[in-house]
Parts: C-alpha cells; sequence; structure tokens
C-alpha cells in the first residue's frame, strides 16, 4: 500500500478517482485513495453487484489464462494489467509453463508503481511495460517487449475488462483489429467487457464515474458490439457468455447467480 504523500511525489494524482484503483476497491484491495473510496459507493448505490462483477472477472481471467497454457501457449502479453492481485496472469501461466513469459503493459502511474513492485520479489519471465492501447505501435514495437515476447510465434494477448475504457472515438474495432494481424496463427484472444444489460444498470454506474471525472470512461456495449471484437478469431467454447458461464471448475455451486454485468470469451486466431 502507498501513501497519498509517496503517489503525489511519483506524479500519481491521488483527487482524481482511478479506474484501476477504483477496481481494486472493489476486488477487497487496499490500493486505493479517499476519492475512489467515493465513486465507489456512489457506483454501489446503483450497481450492488460491482464487486461480484470484478471477482468474476478476475475468476474469468484465471481460467482463461490456464486454458490457454494448457493448449500449450507460453508468452502472454496483458494489456491493461491494472494493480497486481494474486493469483495473476504469471502464476497462473508458470503454473501450468515455469518457463512461461508475461509482459503486463499499462498506462497508468499507480499500476506501473505496483506492478514493478512485484517485479521486484518475481523477475522470473515477467516484465512490466508503460503503453497505452490507443498506440498499439508504441506497444507492439517497444524493444523491451519485443526482447521478451516472441510474436513470429502463438501469444496470449489479454484484453480483460480493458475495452469498456475505450470510447467509440478510441477506435476499439481498429485497435483490436491491429492487435490480431500482429499476433502469429494458433495465437489467443482473452477479452472481457462491461455488458450494456436491458435494464440499464451499467450504464447508470457508467455515469458515475463520468460525474465525478474518474480518469477514464466506462463503455458498456451490446452482445453484437462485443461479438465483433472476435472477428478474425475462432470463439472456443463455450463462445461469449457471462463471465462465470465460461468453463466454470466444479466448485463454483452458485455461478452465474449474482453476475450479469460482464461479457467473455477467448477466441483462437487460426
Ligand atoms: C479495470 S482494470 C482491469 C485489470 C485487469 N485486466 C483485470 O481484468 O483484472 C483496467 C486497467 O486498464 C488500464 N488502462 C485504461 N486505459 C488504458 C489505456 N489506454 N492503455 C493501457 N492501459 C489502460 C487501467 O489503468 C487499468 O489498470
Amino acid at each position: 500500500m502507498i501513501s497519498e504523500k509517496f503517489a503525489q511525489s511519483q506524479g500519481i494524482d491521488p483527487n482524481t478517482p482511478n479506474i484501476a484503483r477504483v477496481y481494486d476497491y472493489f476486488l477487497g484491495g487496499k490500493d486505493n485513495f479517499a476519492a475512489d473510496r467515493l465513486l465507489a459507493e456512489q457506483v454501489l448505490k446503483v450497481a450492488p453487484n460491482a464487486p461480484a462483477t470484478a471477482r468474476a472477472n478476475r475468476g474469468f481471467l484465471i481460467r482463461a489464462t490456464e486454458f490457454v497454457a494448457n493448449a500449450g501457449i507460453r508468452q502472454f502479453v496483458d494489456l491493461g494489467t491494472g494493480i497486481p492481485t494474486s493469483p495473476n496472469v504469471h502464476e497462473a501461466a508458470q503454473a501450468i509453463n515455469p518457463d512461461a513469459r508475461v509482459a503486463y503493459v499499462d498506462n497508468d502511474s499507480i499500476v506501473l508503481v505496483h506492478a514493478r513492485a512485484l517485479l521486484a520479489s518475481n523477475a522470473h519471465g515477467v516484465i512490466v511495460v508503460q503503453g497505452d492501447l490507443r498506440d498499439p505501435k508504441g506497444i507492439f514495437e517497444d524493444p523491451e517487449l519485443l526482447s521478451h515476447i516472441d510474436f513470429a510465434e502463438p501469444v496470449g494477448v489479454l484484453l480483460v475488462a480493458m475495452l469498456h475504457l475505450m470510447t467509440d472515438q478510441d477506435g476499439p474495432d481498429e485497435l483490436v483489429a491491429e492487435i490480431r494481424d500482429r499476433m502469429a496463427p494458433g495465437s489467443y484472444l482473452v477479452l472481457s467487457h462491461v455488458w450494456d444489460d436491458p435494464a440499464g444498470v451499467a450504464r447508470t454506474a457508467a455515469e458515475q464515474y463520468a460525474q465525478r471525472n474518474a480518469n477514464a470512461p466506462v463503455v458498456p456495449r451490446a452482445t453484437e458490439q462485443i461479438r465483433r471484437f472476435f472477428d478474425g478469431f475462432d470463439l472456443v467454447e463455450p463462445g461469449l457468455v457471462f463471465l462465470d458461464q465460461w468453463r466454470p471448475t466444479e466448485d463454483m455451486t452458485n455461478a452465474g447467480a449474482d453476475d450479469q454485468f460482464g461479457l467473455c470469451a477467448v477466441g483462437r486466431k487460426p
């Protein structure tokens, strides 16, 4: 946990609600400040299931990483990695392939401070790169990333709880297409996204982020818009589903009971 004072010394603004820190709060983390908790509490008033959705999202991320690692993938690029939460992508991947390499990418200073601290204690096969998804070329041609990840070989790319932070003006379809074109055949895309539910709960929650001037918008999208991100990929079973419905483990007896806000899928590039 870092103090607001230390955060400020690192050029981090503790007074602007921050997407990564609000998400950390929903996950029960300690890496958040008063402004983040205020926004989170507003969101909870209109979307009390937000913490359940955040947990379901982490569960999907780990099950999907294990699936991709079991398919033989040994290198991963986690775009919009968030403040580290255990288990993380490298822990899940290396439990299956101990030599798996992971590149964590985020554009947020607070995430980078925490992720680099994690790297200091677990340097094996992991790098942390500053990059903005709106500039895929900058990420995918970063020399450090290229020395760690070989894009001539299949790779697992994670865009988990990430694309709903892109507005339509950012061109998320084009961004994903550009990333897809850099992935070798046999690569996997792991993606989850806030769903624009018919009752409008996600949209009302998104308005709270805008009203409190969070550092990024939240843009819920319809099922077909989310499915379009997988153009050029074959969806693996069970396709595009709610987070808890994606290959639930046997111990997930309550799967899906309180999570209807996030859609997710895994696609394989043929
Ligand atoms: C909600 S968190 C998701 C974290 C993790 N992927 C997960 O699903 O548990 C979204 C992350 O995306 C990062 N992010 C937002 N906009 C970004 C951008 N344009 N480029 C790179 N990262 C971004 C945020 O800083 C945050 O860490």
